[in-house]
């Protein structure tokens, strides 16, 4: 059964780990991230884009998946479905389908709107027993071909959004999403630092995980970081894996070309790149 981010999160700033949040695409993703949970025995969050929402066919269609993977699979470690950077709109809809968290990303608005939304997203989801993330200072990334530098997240607007009741808080701390540039300055570790004296214990969460070097993310996870979002690592993997098979002509090879045989070293690469991640976190065996 889906269990919401909250206690799971809790636990992981007390125990000073992280849980790791992965974004799914397709049924490969998914599988293979929840397998590799259940063999690490380590908590998992399942993050879903809204782009990869619709890509999926729609919010009813990845709860009834993940739902019934949980059941055929005996996934028997704690698991939330949560939205990654969900519009208003989009969190009333996820809501609705049955996700256990989401996350209401306000911080392109003035900070009073964002107040306000993240207020009323706040009563909605915790009517439902659903964990609530928001977001402070935007999380740059590749757009258009264009990497923008991470923003640092003002801790005071940190504080009003955190006293708002939300279970977990993405600031921005000189993180983007997607492939680093080689002259990244690194995380704001003096932005952390004065955020989480203002937050508390308020779980943080730090985004663009890929490719953050694992001395930098152990010294955000005991600065009060508790969830790391992973994308972009697994997407290369997968790509990578399928490439080698498909170079080798393996898919030419009997009935190598069987999606189940061509897609197979893909989710092999995933299930590295999440273990990997679950090691550096301290994931491992904190789901009993
Ligand atoms: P990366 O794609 O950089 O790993 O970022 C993932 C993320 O933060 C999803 O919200």
């Amino acid at each position: 059964m889906l269990v919401s981010a909250t206690d799971m999160l809790k636990k992981a700033k007390a125990g000073h780990y992280a849980v790791g949040h992965f974004n799914i695409n397709n049924l490969e993703w998914t599988k293979s991230i929840l397998l590799t949970a259940k063999e690490l025995r380590s908590p998992v969050i399942l993050g879903v884009s809204e782009g990869a929402g619709k890509y999926m066919g729609g919010y009813h269609v990845v709860t009834g998946m993940v739902n019934a993977l949980l059941k055929d699979l005996d996934i028997d470690v704690p698991v939330a479905l949560h939205l990654d950077h969900g519009t208003y709109e989009g969190c009333y809809k996820c809501i609705e389908a049955g996700f256990s968290s989401i996350m209401f990303d306000g911080s392109h608005y003035p900070i009073d709107e964002n107040i306000a939304k993240t207020r009323e997203l706040v009563k909605a989801a915790h009517s439902r027993g659903l964990s609530i993330e928001a977001e402070v200072g935007a999380i740059g990334g590749e757009e258009d071909g264009v990497v923008a530098a991470g923003e640092c997240a003002d801790p005071a607007e940190c504080k009003l959004i955190g006293d708002l009741g939300v279970d977990f808080l993405a600031a921005g701390i000189g993180n983007i999403h997607g492939k680093y540039p080689a002259n990244w300055a690194g995380l704001s570790f003096e932005t952390l630092e004065n955020i989480q004296k203002l937050t508390g214990d308020l779980p943080l969460v730090l985004h663009g995980g890929t490719g953050i070097p694992a001395d930098q993310v152990r010294k955000a996870i005991t600065l009060g970081v508790s969830k790391v979002n992973v994308n972009t690592e697994c997407q290369i993997a997968f790509a990578e894996a399928v490439r080698k098979y498909i170079e080798e002509g393996k898919d030419l090879e009997g009935k190598g070309f069987d999606p189940r045989k061509l897609l197979a070293p893909g989710c092999e690469g995933i299930k590295a790149t999440v273990r990997l991640k679950m090691e550096m976190f301290g994931s491992i065996g904190k789901a009993d």
